[in-house]
């Protein structure tokens, strides 16, 4: 992809006379991908295998399995955080996997957001700064509109009253609902996230579920990885990993609160169905 290509992407223009997937609203899509790692010992090890995945633009799905299943391998390849050893990656209909490392990073910070189990904050910056830093670092955009923005949001993930403190200064789950606003302060067209509740406990977990939920009603995509069940439940779609292959996808509809018991259910059984 060239350089006009990029920039049309992170404008949101359609690029014109760019090889494309037909796509629809699929926001993005991924092709046969393989991984593969030459391990020390000569051997190689499959972590990917020949999967296809379709995100459209609103869902909020989640990718379910064992430990070692290939989970986080398969989102750091759709979000060029990684390169998969064959197949496509494609962002809103453009090819991305191809793209070298310095237009993937122009592309990560513009257009993805980031949650990952740990916060990590910029331990010197204060929560404001940190979330600050990531709008200045991703575009032209105004240094006081960021900053409005920032408190907004800040305030918006319930931690305003901690936003000139230290990370240091600043419990797990507040760190956490930090990190979420440092993820979307770019209006990103899709929300990665890894285990965004592994550390925390069950009272911030459910916090930053809530947060999710809520970005994902005002139409925020969300791709997102998790061991928890309580987690998954928030999401359209649960996509089941096994030995890096996609065994299956239970589909979930919209989140309503007063479902959750039955969701957790349906959802255990499917799970127990996989073999989890
Ligand atoms: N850099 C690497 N080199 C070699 N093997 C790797 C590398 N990174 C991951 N793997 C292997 O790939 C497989 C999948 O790893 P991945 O981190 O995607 O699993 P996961 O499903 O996210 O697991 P968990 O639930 O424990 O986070 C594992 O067997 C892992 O050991
Ligand atoms: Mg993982």
């Amino acid at each position: 992809m060239n350089e006009s290509a990029v920039n049309n992407l992170v404008t949101h223009q359609q690029p014109a006379n760019e090889p494309t997937q037909h796509t629809d609203n699929v926001v993005l899509q991924g092709r046969a991908l393989n991984k593969q790692y030459r391990q020390s010992t000569e051997q190689t090890g499959i972590v990917l295998h020949d999967i296809d995945i379709d995100v459209h633009a609103g869902d909020f799905t989640v990718i379910m399995g064992a430990s070692g299943a290939g989970k986080s391998t398969l989102l750091y390849v759709l979000s060029g955080m990684d390169q998969p050893t064959s197949g496509e990656v494609y962002y809103q209909g453009a090819r991305i996997d191809t793209l070298g490392e310095r237009r993937m990073a122009q592309l990560r910070a513009k257009e993805f957001g980031f949650v990952f189990q740990q916060p990590n904050l910029i331990g010197n910056l204060t929560l404001l700064e940190n979330v600050c830093l990531a709008g200045y670092v991703a575009a032209d955009r105004d240094g006081g509109e960021v900053r409005t923005e920032a408190e907004r949001l800040l305030e918006r993930m319930h931690v305003a009253h901690a936003a000139h403190r230290l990370p240091s200064e600043v419990s797990g789950g507040e760190a956490q609902r930090a990190a979420i606003a440092r993820a979307v302060i770019n209006h990103p067209g899709m929300l990665f996230a890894d285990e965004p509740t592994g550390a925390l406990n069950r009272r911030n977990s459910d916090d930053v579920l809530d947060l999710l939920s809520e970005l994902n009603r005002n139409g925020q995509s969300i791709l997102m990885v998790t061991h928890d069940v309580r987690a998954a439940i928030r999401s359209n779609r649960v996509l089941y990993v096994r030995d890096g292959e996609l065994l299956g996808e239970f589909p979930l509809g919209v989140y309503r609160p007063d479902d959750a018991k039955a969701r957790e259910i349906s959802l255990t059984a499917w799970l127990s169905d996989m073999g989890w």
